[in-house]
């Protein structure tokens, strides 16, 4: 099982671009900026990862993101997720980005949006991987806030392929970005959303209904809800579920009990992702690796899960149709190989 996790081709469709900020570069980049942290050594930064829920976390976050300043800055953090992805043979990332989280403490969008926008054509040309930028609105900011940073955001709609809803999910539902996401969308950008990560299933029924979401950001909570159960599975509305994440923010203990398995027998889309992973222990291929020795995940749920990503990406039909016969292919290489070896 453990060689397949590292070989197969696979697609990232739920980490944000902040949360792969390692605690080096972290410390490195405060210091050239003269931005003070709480934290004088990298073990500093690790202890003090222990979270007790999304707003623990959160709140860390946002501070290393303070240490974020200038355009190379932004580079750099897109840069080194990029090399870290393809070398788990990520072939396509679909990843986050938080302008707000930068603009309010004054620094540029354009400052923001070309750094990670040269990280991307650079990590093109030098790994096989292709990248997709989404913008994600911070919820427990108000809607007004958000409709600006489209409105900037638009002149660079071309280096952009959807908007997110990221941020605390609790007492800020859907429902507050109805109009920002009606605009995006109207500008024929993509719409995801966190949904039924902390918040209740009604918080997943009104991205569905209210922002027309083309997949549901965790979605935990679909399952209290047997109406919206039916619903994400009959019209497979994919889900980027992060299991390394759930059990750091204490949505889902144990590990083994992430129904991975459940969703896959109930005709649910599920993908697996690294959401944060600076902060929760693992990339990509730790979180498959985790579930997968958690629950004795099988060669055919590893490659089903695989292939949910493609099917769950906005890439093209065609370069959807590469990659399952890619995912073939590797499969097939290795299962020959183990029988020479045997
Ligand atoms: N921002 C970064 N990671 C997040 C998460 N897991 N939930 C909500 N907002 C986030
Ligand atoms: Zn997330």
């Amino acid at each position: 099982m453990f060689p397949i996790i590292a070989q197969i081709p696979k697609a990232e469709l739920h980490v944000h671009l902040e949360g792969t900020l390692e605690p080096e570069m972290m410390l490195n980049k405060a210091s050239k900026n003269g931005v003070a942290l709480p934290y004088r050594s990298v073990n500093d930064v690790r202890k003090a990862y222990r979270f007790s829920d999304l707003q623990s976390f959160l709140d860390l976050y946002y501070l290393g993101v303070s240490s974020m300043v200038d355009k190379n800055d932004f580079y750099d953090l897109a840069m080194a997720y990029f090399k870290k992805a393809s070398s788990q043979n990520v072939r396509r990332a679909e990843v986050f980005f938080d302008p707000q989280a930068h603009t309010r403490r004054g620094i540029d969008f354009s400052t923001v949006i070309n750094g990670l926008h040269d990280a991307a054509i650079d990590a093109q040309d030098k790994y096989e991987i292709s990248i997709g930028l989404i913008m994600s609105f911070l919820r427990d900011l108000p809607e007004e806030s958000a409709m600006r940073t489209l409105e900037e955001a638009l002149q660079y709609k071309k280096w952009i392929i959807g908007v997110g809803l990221d941020s605390k999910e609790l007492g800020n539902p859907p429902e507050k970005f109805i109009n920002v996401f009606k605009r995006a969308r109207d500008e024929g950008l993509m719409a995801v959303a966190h949904a039924g990560e902390e918040g209740p299933a009604e918080y997943v029924w009104s991205a569905i209904k209210l922002l027309k979401v083309s997949r549901i950001d965790h979605g935990y909570h679909i399952f209290d809800d047997d109406r919206l159960s039916l619903k994400v599975s009959q019209e497979r509305i994919p889900l980027t579920t992060c299991p390394l994440s759930a059990l750091r923010l204490n949505h889902i203990v144990p590990l083994n009990s992430f129904p991975i398995r459940n969703m896959i027998e109930h005709g649910f889309v599920p993908t697996i992702n690294s959401d944060d992973p600076a902060y929760f222990g693992g990339y990509i291929n730790e979180n498959y690796m985790a579930l997968g020795t958690e629950l004795g995940l099988t060669l055919d749920e590893i490659i089903i899960l695989a292939k949910n990503s493609v099917f769950a990406s906005f890439m093209s039909y065609e370069k959807k149709r590469d990659m399952y016969e890619e995912i073939d292919m590797t499969l097939m290489e290795l299962i020959e190989n183990e029988r020479r070896i045997s």
